[in-house]
């Protein structure tokens, strides 16, 4: 049976698209059929009447996926918002059923489907539906990608042990330097007591890389082969 797993993040911004680019890269240059989904992406640009969904855009381009944008992104807003909030502000129902069904189809087509969020889990979806909720639906591991630095270690036990308490596992962390900034000293620290309190282990420490723009091919220049041997257990 093919599987999936789920980036989350401990905020909007902290490179949960990066992230997920860099694993659908690293799982296809092994030889895994990579499925990619953002179910919801807001704050889409315009391009005459159509909405451009850059972070499905990137994800596609980084798995080589020759699945539709349509398949990989069900839905997408202009306004710049939390899904739940964009999609009453432009007058569109969520369907969440919609949502399950395009990542069951892309679950048969692939190896592995990897998921990423908006924002953090408790963003809301839809209504009261959060993506916390829909993780526990698609009934799939997280991983949290995180900002290395002072704060995180709060921000990332929040998350875990949100997840945790829904019953759902969480395979590890990773700090992502989203900035170019010196490395942070916490770096030493921070991953073996999140560690502690929560029993999650750190898969890596992501590098801020120069001229990424929208081009996944410049996450190759660092090696994830390490991230790699938490995530292989939950590829077919
Ligand atoms: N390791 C990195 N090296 C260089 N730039 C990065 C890195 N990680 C993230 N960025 C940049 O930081 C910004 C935010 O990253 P990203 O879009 O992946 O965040 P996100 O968590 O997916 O945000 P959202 O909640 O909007 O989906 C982007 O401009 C991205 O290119
Ligand atoms: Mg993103």
């Amino acid at each position: 049976m093919s599987k999936g797993i789920f980036i989350t993040g401990t905020d909007t911004g902290v490179g949960k698209t990066v992230i997920a680019g860099a694993l659908a890269i690293a799982l296809k240059d092994r030889g895994y059929s990579v499925g990619v989904m953002k179910p919801v992406e807001t704050g889409c640009k315009k391009s005459g009447k159509r909405l451009i969904p850059s972070d499905a855009i990137f994800l596609k381009k980084a798995s080589r996926s020759r699945d539709s944008l349509d398949l990989i992104n069900p839905y997408r807003f202009k306004t710049p918002l939390a899904p739940a909030v964009a999609s009453e502000l432009e007058g569109v129902r969520i369907d969440i059923s919609r949502i399950l069904k395009a990542y069951h189809t892309l679950n048969k087509k692939h190896d592995i489907v990897i998921v990423e969020g908006a924002g953090g889990i408790l963003v809301p979806v839809y209504k009261d539906y959060l993506f916390i909720d829909l993780i526990r639906d698609l009934t799939i591991p997280v991983v949290v990608v995180a900002r290395p630095g002072l704060g995180t270690i709060n921000h990332t036990l929040l998350t875990i042990r949100c997840a945790q308490e829904y019953g759902i596992p969480v395979i590890g962390f990773i700090l992502n330097y989203s900035k170019d900034l010196k490395p942070d000293p916490s770096e030493n620290t921070n991953p073996l007591v999140i560690k502690r309190l929560s029993n999650v282990p750190l898969i890596g420490i992501f590098p801020f890389i120069r001229n990424l723009k929208n081009n996944p091919e410049r996450l190759k220049v660092f090696d994830t082969k390490n991230f790699l041997n938490g995530i292989l257990p939950f590829c077919s």
